[in-house]
């Protein structure tokens, strides 16, 4: 197995890979509202441009899974997060085949205003979107059975505690999400790509399920951390993580 982890703009670092070399992509992109991440329209850019790309690279009946959330900007309304992607996703010539609703419980921080009159009730949910290059995918015919993957394979809705920020993120997702994904729309030994993959949780994910694995992120720091985590899963194995610096 290999995997490989690049440091850069991925819009720039996708634009060097071939057209059909990648089975899987699961990202979680800057959400656009999310000051953390910058200008919104500067944030919408980034995740159009790199959507682009992903449909580029991914096989014929390759995956796109990108997990995404409609966030509170106060007086401005939700950012319509989802209604976009989908809009983008359809112009790439992918198909919406999918809609995970990611329910992180009663656990989760309640991004809303209750007390206000209309109440504005906590928003503790975000989305999968799974988009498929091509009507259906050429794979199915290869899939394994569902074994103890049944319970996910039968609904749309994923209870799943979120991930604890002390993982020296200020957003991941939990593993446990995107094994979920990778499980169902790969393959082992396949190819699975995240372009924005901060420390690394879906490489973690790819390394515990056998999937080869791509991750690209701006921080380096995001990536040091993902090289340790990534390592941790494959000790005794001579294929550590390259890490690629600018
Ligand atoms: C929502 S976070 C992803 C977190 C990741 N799922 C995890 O569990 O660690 C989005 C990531 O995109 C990265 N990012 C933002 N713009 C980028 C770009 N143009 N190219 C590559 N990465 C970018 C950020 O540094 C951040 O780590």
């Amino acid at each position: 197995m290999s995997w490989l982890l690049i440091q850069g703009d991925a819009r720039r670092i996708l634009r060097g890979f071939s057209p059909g070399s990648i089975h899987l992509v699961v990202t979680s992109p800057p959400y656009p509202g999310v000051p953390l991440w910058g200008a919104e329209d500067e944030v919408q850019r980034i995740c159009d441009e790199v959507m682009e790309e992903c449909a580029r690279v991914l096989v014929d009946g390759g995956v796109l899974c990108w997990q995404i959330a409609n966030i509170p900007r106060g007086d401005r309304g939700l950012a319509p997060n989802v209604p976009l992607a989908v809009e983008k996703a359809a112009q790439c010539g992918l198909v919406w085949r999918g809609e995970i609703v990611w329910n992180k419980g009663s656990n989760a921080p309640p991004l809303g205003r209750m007390l206000d009159r209309p109440a504005i009730p906590p928003l503790c949910h975000e989305y999968i979107l799974v988009f498929f290059k091509g009507n259906r995918a050429p794979r199915e015919e290869r899939a394994p059975s569902f074994g103890s993957m049944f319970n996910y394979a039968i609904t749309s809705v994923w209870n799943i505690a979120p991930q604890s920020k002390s993982i020296g993120h200020p957003t991941p997702y939990p593993v446990a999400l995107v094994e979920r994904c990778i499980f169902l729309w790969s393959l082992e030994g396949e190819v699975v790509l995240d372009p924005f993959c901060g420390v690394g949780t879906t490489g973690v994910a790819a390394a515990r399920m056998k999937r080869r694995f791509i991750g690209i992120d701006l921080n380096r720091d995001y990536l040091l951390i993902a090289r340790r985590r990534i390592s941790e899963e494959i000790v005794g194995s001579p294929n550590q993580p390259r890490l690629f610096l600018e």
